[in-house]
């Protein structure tokens, strides 16, 4: 049931902080600070290449996936939606590798694609919430997120796990293709280990989150930007946004607002910026500021030590727990959740079953 919680998505949502420590806890030792995989059905020091396709907000984990895969393990990857990725005809290397990313472990465009992996000779990896699912099953080997049954059909927990399952791959590539050191290793688990009690801090701000919401349920149209690996997150801030809300929204690249969506701004248009501190905080703030130097109301998410930089433009900042860069992906997407979660009970949505979707889809 939904014990005291109004929807299931809410109860979901509150569910982040356990959720993750279960999943990382699976994956990574807290005492040695190792990540511990099970066997892969590849080598991730012998393969070129890596293929990541899935739907809707589990693709969006796999591009956060994408970035971090690279960053650490210095291994190119592909990322494409699975209804897409078949029809590329993407040229596959016999001996590659793939990992697909699912919650039901039941949607049909993975399940198309995880076929013509396998007959292109790909060995698959699945990321997935259900054990006995068709995905679980067919695919060369599986990792499971912790997440618990998801009943809200827009994503919450089961994202995050996903998050927290790649992040584990993407340490355990990087040390088994030598790229990182025990050193780099031991810093980098730390960081995910403090994500559950960041998370739990978050929720707190519920009251802040929903203040803001009360601005954003007015809005007609929201913009959502980030940089690096919290692009991915903005992407999901207004996925969520235009799943449970009806609010259009789009998710932009924030160095690529000047290329086009910067011509839709104005005081009618909130602006969600999604800009922790670290390297690419200057060039985020930046754009920021031409958003509103063209009268855009920045509202955005950042740290302590971003906070003053973006009070001096913005509308409203939300100042998060600080955390090693690597991780923000994981922490900064339950606040584009909640928020997502706090405009559609202002407007009076159904929350948990929006329309036109479905938990898991089983049409291409
Ligand atoms: C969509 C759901 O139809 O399927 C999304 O509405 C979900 O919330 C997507 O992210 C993918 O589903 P799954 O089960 O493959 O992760």
């Amino acid at each position: 049931g939904k014990g005291n919680y109004r929807h299931f998505m809410e109860k979901e949502l509150h569910e982040h902080p356990a959720v993750l420590g279960d999943t990382l806890r699976q994956y990574l030792d807290p005492k040695t600070l190792e990540v511990r995989l099970p066997r892969l059905p590849f080598d991730p020091a012998r393969i070129g290449r890596l293929t990541i396709s899935a739907c809707g907000s589990a693709f969006l984990a796999g591009m956060v996936g994408r970035y971090w895969i690279e960053q650490l393990a210095r291994l190119p990857v592909d990322a494409d939606v699975a209804s897409e990725f078949r029809y590329r005809n993407p040229p596959l290397a016999d001996g590659g590798a793939a990992i697909l990313i699912s919650q039901s472990g039941e949607t049909a465009d993975n399940m198309a694609a995880l076929r013509l992996l396998r007959e292109a000779g790909q060995r698959v990896l699945s990321v997935v919430n259900v054990p006995e699912s068709s995905m679980a099953r067919e695919s060369d080997g599986a990792l499971l997120t912790v997440a618990g049954p998801e009943i809200g059909v827009a994503s919450t927990k089961a994202f995050t796990a996903q998050l927290a399952v790649l992040a584990c791959l993407a340490i355990g590539f990087g040390r088994a293709r030598r790229e990182l050191s025990t050193l780099d290793e031991g810093r980098l688990a730390q960081t995910l280990l403090e994500v559950p009690s960041h998370a739990a801090a978050i929720l707190e701000q519920d009251a802040q989150i929903r203040e803001l919401a009360m601005e954003v349920a007015k809005a007609r149209d929201v913009l959502f930007l980030g940089r690096g690996a919290m692009y991915p997150i903005a992407l999901e801030g207004a996925l969520k946004l235009k799943e449970i809300s009806y609010i259009h929204a789009e998710g932009y690249a924030a160095g690529e607002m000047k290329h086009g969506p910067i011509a839709l701004i104005d005081s009618d248009v909130p602006v969600i910026a999604l800009c922790p501190s670290g390297p690419l905080f200057e060039k985020t703030a930046s754009n920021l500021q031409e958003a509103a130097a063209r009268g855009g109301r920045v509202m955005a998410f950042t740290d302590a030590e971003g906070e003053a930089a973006l009070r001096r433009f913005a509308e409203r900042v939300i100042v998060l727990p600080r955390i090693g860069e690597f991780a923000t992906p994981i922490l900064y997407a339950i606040p584009v959740q909640l928020l997502a979660y706090h405009v559609a009970v202002l407007k009076g949505t159904d929350v948990d079953q929006p329309r036109n979707l479905a938990k898991s889809v089983t049409v291409e």
